[in-house]
């Protein structure tokens, strides 16, 4: 197949490309590289533009017959949401629709969207399955909602079928120690302790020690990357075999606490670095976990790097062969 990747030199999209290439596909990645790396893609044509223009567009529809767009790129920073909503809006939602007008425009009718966890809000019940309410607390979770509305309506309209899959918390880097996380700034749990680890930071926060926990510290679903990616090639075939439209959970369905993730990177690095706990953050849940139930069953998804300490070693090799330059 031939498959778009928009956001392909960030993070999730980069693994995505890699998988897709060494499955035989053939990929081309679109990427502005306001969030991504140039050398992050390393399988395949990189086209660096913006979603959000229709020249590039149809340069790039014009030239290739895609048979599905895997969109990647967006704004992810929540707080920064709050700060700036304009900057969220345009991009994640008014830019995905000039993408998903000239899919229609180009007659292209499977597409995979990175939805999240924060499109739920305050969790109402755990784990969180695909029938729980809808109530995003921040700009960040409304723009990915919207975008999920904009997509049904697209698909009752113009046929153009999708599958939202909302991920929980992406963690872990290729196991052959090639790609990696790379956000700048950097706000995920995993790479934020590595680098205390590492000697990069200074210490690891802990926000709130009093939730309703084993530990009292916040607990999260950590998927791997691979197993991410690997989800959404299953999405596609499933879409493209049943011509429907689908939404599904991603996670590990496995909670992992704070403090077990900070006791676990102590183990795997081997390294000893300091803690600090410091006051609750507003607007963080005590459990937030995944239903992946759905997904399981009709996807056959099987997550397999879902152990703790396999997501860290991965991530730690990155941490060490990247970063300890
Ligand atoms: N990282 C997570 O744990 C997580 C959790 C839930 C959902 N998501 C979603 O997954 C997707 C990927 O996340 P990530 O962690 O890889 O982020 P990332 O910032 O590493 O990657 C996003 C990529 O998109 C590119 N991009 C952004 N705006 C663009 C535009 N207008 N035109 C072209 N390229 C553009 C950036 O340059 C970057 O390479 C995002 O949509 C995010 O909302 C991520």
């Amino acid at each position: 197949m031939k498959i778009l990747v928009v956001g392909g030199a960030g993070y999730i999209g980069s693994h995505m490309v890699k998988q897709l290439a060494l499955s035989n596909n053939e990929v081309i990645t679109l990427d502005n590289l306001s969030c991504g790396y140039k050398d992050a893609v390393k399988y395949g044509e990189l086209v660096i533009g913006d979603l959000g223009d229709n020249n590039v567009l149809n340069q790039l529809f014009n030239q290739h017959k895609f048979d599905a767009v895997m969109h990647f790129a967006a704004f992810i920073e929540v707080g920064e949401s709050v700060i700036n909503p304009g900057k969220y809006y345009h991009n994640n939602v008014c830019n995905t629709q000039v993408l998903l007008d000239a899919m229609v425009k180009y007659d292209i009718k499977h597409f995979i969207f990175s939805s999240t966890a924060a499109i739920f809000g305050e969790p109402q019940y755990t784990p969180i399955n695909e029938a729980h309410p809808q109530n995003p607390i921040n700009p960040y979770g409304r723009t990915k909602l919207m975008v999920e509305h904009m997509l049904e309506d697209y698909d009752t309209a113009y046929g153009l079928k999708s599958t939202c899959l909302r991920y929980f918390n992406a963690a872990g880097a290729d196991p052959d120690g090639e790609l990696g996380e790379r956000h700048n700034p950097e706000s995920h749990l995993v790479p934020l302790i590595l680098q205390a680890a590492s000697g990069r930071r200074a210490d690891i926060k802990i926000f709130g020690q009093d939730y309703p926990t084993e530990d009292g510290t916040c607990v999260r679903d950590y998927v791997h990357i691979n197993d991410l990616c690997e989800a959404h090639s299953l999405a596609l075939a499933k879409m493209q075999k049943t011509g429907s439209s689908a939404r599904y959970n991603l996670g590990n369905g496995k909670g992992f606490s704070v403090q077990q993730v900070i006791d676990t990177s102590k183990k795997v690095s081997g390294k000893d670095f300091n803690v600090v706990i410091t006051d609750r953050r507003a607007g963080d849940p005590a459990v937030l976990v995944a239903d992946s139930t759905l997904a399981r069953d009709e996807l056959n998804w099987s997550p397999k790097f879902d152990q703790l300490e396999t997501i860290i070693e991965t991530a730690w090799q990155w941490e060490m062969n990247f970063f300890a330059q």
